[in-house]
């Protein structure tokens, strides 16, 4: 059986979530409509966005669920641009380097298409984004910001960013904040609610939208929510039947919710517990990894600024890819974290942004811990990596070998 170790790119569903979707698939119904088939649909479909939000810490009908944590994140940063931009010019949209592709080529379409203007907020080298530099950032521009968006937790390197803080920075400034909790959420307490109150967000300022999404957390690809407060404005990216306050048209997927809620509810009751022994795990694993392997280096941010279950190395002279391919073979399933294009590793944008180098970027390999993870699969790991160092540092990197091809 090969040893799962990329939770952070999709968890095994729960075996609850998978039997609710399967029960909550024959019943039809669309939740729309007025027989009594339909408002049974409906009243299932309402019991899960409840429960849902009860994980999240906003009232159900801030929950706009959507078809994944992507269309969450366009619907976010695209709806707050268009609508902030409706009554004043406010083309800047202030995003920390290293965010999730979902934000940045969301950002890049906005450019390039509606004339938005990025500020682009530095890292530092943990991956960390300081508050000051907002604070300057939000003084620089004025009120000519539109809009600040940041990832929770970076699903690459792990690190934990000041989400209360940056908040009530934008807050003061009258700015909505967008916040990317795809990764953090089911693993850090992600509560909106609460991060509302203690940042001063009032009305459409400070944090307004948080992204998540159902696959992350056992529940099924192709759900997620936009935690949307009740005073935010968005124009919808998708028009029809006014569905979700007309905010996001489209029937409503009653299973996916459904299967989503059970999971949401799963990981909010077992979340503390989980972390601790997640921590623990992953702990075990980093320092195994930097003894066996002393090229390596971690990334992110050490101890409790990070995500419990992420591990993130780089690793000096050798091909994050080639680790990976050598790895899976040993049976384990790991990830470089960052996107491998048309087969062509691509050096981990966000290990660029904290300001490592082009050949440090590329040697990067993410392990990434979840609820299915034993002490039995950090071993594997641990046994395979010394082995699968030695023979992807002896390839080298991919170009050259390539070019030696020629
Ligand atoms: C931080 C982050 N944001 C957004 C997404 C996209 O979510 P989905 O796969 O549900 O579209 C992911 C998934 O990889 C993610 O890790």
């Amino acid at each position: 059986m090969a040893v799962y170790l990329d939770h952070a790119a999709t968890t095994p569903m729960l075996p609850e979530a998978i039997a609710a979707y399967a029960d909550a698939l024959s019943v039809v119904g669309n939740p729309a409509s007025i027989h009594s088939q339909g408002q049974a649909s409906k009243r299932m479909l309402e019991e899960a966005r409840e429960q849902i939000a009860a994980t999240l810490g906003c009232d159900p009908i801030e929950v706009v669920l959507t078809s994944g944590g992507t269309e969450a994140v366009n619907l976010a940063l695209k709806g707050l641009w268009w609508s902030r931009n409706r009554d004043a010019a406010r083309p800047v949209i202030l995003a920390p380097g290293g965010e999730h592709h979902a934000t940045l080529d969301t950002l890049e379409w906005l450019e390039q298409h509606e004339g938005a203007e990025i500020g682009w907020l530095p890292l530092d080298g943990n991956g960390l984004l300081h508050p000051d530099v907002v604070a300057s950032a939000l003084e620089t521009y004025g009120d000519r910001v539109a809009l600040v968006t940041l990832l929770w937790a970076n699903n690459e390197v792990g690190t934990i960013q000041p989400v209360t803080e940056i908040s009530a920075l934008a807050a003061e400034h009258g700015v909505p904040v967008h916040v990317d909790a795809v990764a953090a959420y089911g693993y850090l307490e992600t509560d909106f609610g609460a991060v509302r109150a203690a940042s001063g967000s009032t009305g459409a300022a400070g944090l307004v939208a948080m992204s998540v999404s159902a696959h992350k957390v056992g529940g099924p690809v192709g759900v997620g929510a936009l935690v949307l407060s009740r005073s935010a404005k968005v124009e919808p990216l998708l028009h029809g039947g006014g569905q979700q306050r007309q905010v996001r048209s489209g029937t409503q997927d009653v299973a996916g919710a459904v299967s989503f809620a059970v999971a949401a509810r799963h990981a909010a009751a077992h979340r503390e517990a989980e972390a601790v022994r997640l921590a623990a795990l992953r702990d075990r694993l980093i320092d195994g990894i930097l003894s066996t392997v002393p090229a390596a280096q971690l990334s992110g941010a050490p101890g409790d600024g990070r995500l419990p279950g992420n591990v993130h190395v780089a690793i000096a002279g050798c091909e994050g890819d080639s680790l990976l391919f050598l790895l899976d073979m040993a049976g384990v399933s790991v990830s470089t974290g960052s996107a491998c294009q048309a087969g062509i590793p691509e050096p981990s944008h966000v290990l660029r942004a904290m300001g490592r180098s082009e050949i440090e970027a590329r040697g990067a390999l993410r392990v990434t811990l979840g609820h299915t993870t034993t002490d039995e699969d950090v071993d594997a790991l641990l046994a395979a990596l010394p082995a699968a160092y030695e023979q992807a540092s002896r390839a080298g990197f991919a170009d050259r070998t390539t070019t030696l091809g020629h």
